[in-house]
């Protein structure tokens, strides 16, 4: 699912430093960095003031408050606001995922051992197959599961009634929902890429947690290079931790920052080998576009949903990438990130200027 094949250090499984997606060996790392109410959430003005809104509203009438779906691209803290959801709630936490619920019959297990007013977390919700999607509206809305008892002819089918939960879905791609089950929820939460100042303060407050003392100016360089992203911005600190600590004098300082970020391949803009190899594609091999997602990813040798999920967003974001009604086209930035000279009439972009 991730760009493995750029993972650098000890570790063949471990992700690259800057993929916003996290492997299984990480999660630890990360469940001791995840802030656990929502005051400690650093960001995402709009996203937490509505959030705090429902949440106040419904504990105001002690009800479980209305599903809620989270949308955003991967790192941006979608697992960790449906753990906060719940804590504000003070619920127990249930946690599944589209890909995990093989059959309808797995989520009827689960729906039907839920607790008044538990929280279920329903991850990447995009990708739950099509039966489970349709016993999901009903019990989101009616509160009831149909439970199969039997097999072949003589199945019958058993209606029960739910007591009252509350759904959390998380999806990179909002865009994929089918609107019937997008209508389920209450409110809809988009998660944008944080902002420079917002990622120190990350940094900072992790930098607490483990307990180590990180320089202004180090912390300053990482939330920079963090490609928008907590996730990121928190591994590229243990990147830099640790290359205090066995290359430098222990000090979390710029230039243990500067030497971990170049050691890890992370450019000034934040982009990483991937992000770079999408740019250097676009603008080499296709003069800039526009060419087709899934051509590019190929020529990159990924997963189209890899690079529609974890690079384009944040390309797209920083000005590199056009998403035009063609394909995708590189933008004058590109050519100037990668050192080279853009086409007469600027390249990727020029066959779409009379289109818009
Ligand atoms: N707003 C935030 N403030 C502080 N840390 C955050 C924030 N959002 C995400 N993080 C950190 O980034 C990491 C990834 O967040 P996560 O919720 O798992 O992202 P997602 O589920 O959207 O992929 C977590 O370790 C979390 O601590
Ligand atoms: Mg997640």
């Amino acid at each position: 699912m991730s760009h493995e094949d750029h993972a650098l250090g000890d570790d063949p499984s471990a992700p690259s430093v800057t993929d916003p997606g996290s492997a299984p060996p990480e999660r630890t790392a990360e469940a001791a960095l995840r802030p656990r109410r929502l005051d400690e959430f650093v960001g995402q003005q709009v996203v937490r003031e509505q959030l705090s809104l429902v949440l106040d509203g419904a504990a105001g009438r002690g009800r479980s408050p209305e599903h809620m779906l989270l949308s955003g691209p991967p790192g941006l803290g979608k697992t960790t606001l449906a753990m906060i959801i719940a804590a504000e709630l003070g619920a127990p936490l249930r946690i599944t995922s589209g890909p995990a619920i093989q059959h309808a019959g797995d989520l009827a297990a689960i729906l039907s051992s839920l607790d008044e007013g538990e929280v279920l977390f329903l991850d990447e919700i995009h990708r739950l197959a099509r039966p489970a999607e349709e016993m999901l509206y009903i019990a989101m809305e009616d509160f009831r599961v149909d439970v199969v008892v039997g097999k072949g002819v003589g199945a019958t089918s058993i209606p029960l009634d739910l007591p009252p939960f509350t759904v959390v879905g998380a999806t990179t791609r909002a865009g994929l929902l089918p609107a019937p089950l997008r209508d389920r929820f209450g409110f809809i939460g988009h998660l944008d890429f944080y902002a420079p100042e917002e990622l120190r303060e990350v940094v900072r407050r992790s930098a607490v947690r483990l307990e180590e003392d990180l320089e202004e100016e180090a912390g300053v360089e990482i939330a920079s290079r963090a490609r928008g992203t907590p996730r990121i911005a928190n591994r590229l600190l243990r990147r830099v931790r640790d290359w205090a600590q066995v290359k430098g004098d222990g000090r979390l300082d710029l230039a243990a920052a500067k030497e971990a970020l170049r050691v890890y391949e992370v450019d000034d803009r934040g982009l990483d080998r991937l992000d770079r190899a999408v740019l250097g594609a676009l603008c080499r091999r296709f003069a800039g576009g526009p060419v087709g997602l899934s051509t590019l990813a190929v020529a990159v040798g990924e997963e189209t949903e890899t690079v529609e999920t974890m690079v384009e967003p944040y390309l797209v974001r920083e000005g590199f990438l056009l998403r035009t009604p063609r394909g995708r086209a590189a933008a004058p930035a590109a050519w100037t990130h990668l050192g080279l000279e853009a086409p007469e009439g600027g390249g990727g972009i020029a066959p779409m200027l009379g289109r818009f």
